[in-house]
């Protein structure tokens, strides 16, 4: 079994089982990946719930007040996200006829959407083959592929994606961006990686080399 197929059984066994992850609604999976883009999931969760609930629908979440927005956005910081939400909702009733896009060069263009959240939104919601890089998807990769360019310096983020683009499957890139992160949250985590129960362990540079607490590498600027 190659490396992404080696990941996807294992986060079939292993998932959370994440409200996010029952939709291929791109309102839906916007709306989480915004809400998660500083925020842990524990701490994500109840306001993906509220705001989930309160507008059901990017039309809804359209027609809304921006201090509507602001008040249920209360404790996640950040507040920016919010913000551009309500732009984004606006310009997608105006410009898209109330659908939210799911391909990445539409998504990329709206306000709020960097590279990861086009590549998450269009991978979950229309299996688009993109694949994100999130700080997950860094460790992982530096570590079984022993890459140590820097996670933040332009070349390294170069390498990196193209590496992400390499490892990527191409007919489940939802699932395998899915699982590569999962795996990255759950089992090659930042401090103690649980590579005695890791499937990929024997492929892995990191594990061989006795090298995860050196990898990746960032830059201190
Ligand atoms: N963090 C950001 N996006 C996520 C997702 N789709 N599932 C779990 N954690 C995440």
């Amino acid at each position: 079994m190659n490396f992404s197929d080696t990941l996807i059984n294992w986060y079939q066994s292993n998932k959370r089982d994440l409200p996010w992850r029952n939709t291929t609604d791109a309102y839906i999976i916007w709306l989480s990946e915004i809400i998660l883009q500083q925020t842990r999931v524990e701490q994500g969760m109840p306001y993906f719930y509220r705001f989930a609930e309160k507008y059901p629908t990017v039309t809804d979440f359209a027609a809304a007040p921006e201090d509507d927005i602001l008040k249920l956005w209360q404790g996640l910081g950040y507040y920016s996200r919010g913000r551009n939400m309500l732009v984004t909702a606006k310009l997608v009733k105006e410009q898209h006829g109330n659908v939210f896009p799911n391909r990445y060069d539409e998504l990329i263009k709206l306000k709020g959407i960097g590279e990861y959240t086009a590549a998450a939104i269009s991978s979950f919601a229309a299996n688009e083959a993109k694949a994100v890089v999130d700080g997950n998807v860094y460790r992982v990769l530096s570590r079984y592929f022993g890459i140590n360019e820097p996670i933040n310096s332009t070349t390294g983020k170069k390498i990196f994606q193209q590496t992400a683009n390499d490892v990527l499957n191409k007919e489940h890139a939802g699932l395998h961006n899915q699982a590569i992160m999962e795996f990255g949250a759950m089992l090659c985590k930042p401090k103690n990686p649980a590579c005695g129960i890791c499937p990929v362990k024997e492929g892995c540079y990191a594990f061989m080399h006795n090298a995860t607490t050196a990898l990746p590498v960032k830059l201190k600027k």
